[in-house]
């Protein structure tokens, strides 16, 4: 209770930030440089809500008996990649019911066909056609409810995510629109420096991600030698033959992981060796492996010793839905009275 006073005091006046992570599988580099390195530098000057979207991972089916450990490895891959529970709300979506009586209000607001052009929705019919459920189509109207239930103004994620947000902002406006008040304000995505960070899978082929190719995706819980095997096995080329010559973007992912996790100039030296044609991508692969392992094995080890404490992480999850629930009521009485829900 005192953790969450000392919350509240702290809290006044800041900013409101809001992202979810969902709990569909291993946290690997991707969502590490695209959303949770930006959670841990804002939680210092925002009033941040972090939350996993168990209720999103649905969507996949799910094994219900492997839910828990999902969720319970994502709290703690979070804090162990820097975040601290005392300074953010960190909970379970399925922790607040609020998130879906807004989800509801919000569909009310969400049309068929807007909805089905959303190019994530458009790949999941392509990829799992015996699965297109509406939980599916309706995905980015639970996004906007989860962000607007905190009436959140910024939104730490990845460059995947900006048409969720875009759809986010719309469904505001309209709710404003059509109850006649500004009472949600619009949320934008947020990055420090700005540029957004995609890291690609290690084969070339799309965006790193928890369910694609495994054995090019670098996750958070990988052992050394595991991630030594990864990288060397990682697509490159026999090498430009041509000074100065256009990066494939497969060698331009190998650069930006070595540009967040080596020392400063590493990465410099070999992108000269690439202008001049003397590059050996082996030798770059074994300079990033082990620059990998320096920085994926402290998180490991710490994430490790976090999940062992269950009592612990509960707390976490419990003490967060109670820091989110706070704001997440006043915002439901506001939208049932505007809607009309005002009975007794
Ligand atoms: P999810 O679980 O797929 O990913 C979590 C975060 O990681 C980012 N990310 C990446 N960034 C860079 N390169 C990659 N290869 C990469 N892969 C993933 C994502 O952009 C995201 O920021 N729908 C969301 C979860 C969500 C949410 C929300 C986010 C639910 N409600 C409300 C923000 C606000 C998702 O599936 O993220």
């Amino acid at each position: 209770m005192k953790e969450t006073l000392a919350y509240y005091i702290c809290s006044m006046n800041k900013e409101i930030v809001v992202s979810g992570i969902r709990s569909t599988g291993y946290l690997h580099l991707g969502n590490y440089f695209g959303a949770i390195q930006n959670y841990v530098l804002m939680q210092e000057n925002y009033e941040c809500y972090f939350f996993v979207a168990d209720y999103h991972a649905l969507t996949t089916h799910p094994d219900p008996k492997l839910l828990k450990a999902n969720v319970y490895r994502v709290v703690a891959e979070n804090i162990a990649s820097g975040l601290d529970p005392n300074k953010v709300a960190l909970y379970a979506q399925s922790d607040i019911p609020e998130i879906p009586e807004l989800y509801l209000m919000l569909n009310m607001l969400a049309y068929k066909g807007e909805l089905e052009k959303v190019p994530t929705f458009k790949e999941k019919v392509r990829s799992q056609p015996d699965n297109v459920n509406a939980g599916l189509l309706t995905y980015p109207v639970l996004m906007a409810a989860d962000i607007l239930i905190q009436r959140a103004v910024k939104v730490p994620v990845g460059k995947d995510q900006e048409q969720h947000l875009e759809m986010a902002r719309n469904f505001a406006n309209r709710f404003n629109t059509r109850y006649g008040q500004e009472f949600f304000p619009e949320p934008q995505v947020f990055r420090f420096n700005q540029s957004a960070v995609k890291i690609m899978s290690l084969d070339g082929n799309g965006k790193m991600s928890k369910s694609e190719n495994v054995n090019a995706t670098i996750y958070l819980s990988d052992d050394d030698d595991t991630i030594r095997k990864k990288i060397m096995k990682a697509k490159t080329d026999s090498g430009p033959t041509e000074h100065n010559s256009v990066m494939p973007d497969y060698i331009q992912n190998l650069f930006l992981l070595m540009d967040l996790t080596a020392k400063p100039g590493i990465a410099d030296t070999f992108r000269s060796q690439f202008n001049n044609c003397t590059i050996r991508f082996g030798d770059m692969k074994k300079q990033l492996a082990e620059d990998m392992v320096a920085f994926v094995r402290p998180i490991r080890e710490h994430a490790a010793n976090l999940q062992a404490d269950e009592t612990a992480i509960k707390k976490i999850l419990k003490d967060g839905a109670e820091k989110a629930r706070a704001g997440a009521s006043k915002t439901i009485e506001g939208a049932r009275k505007l809607i009309g829900i005002n009975y007794y």
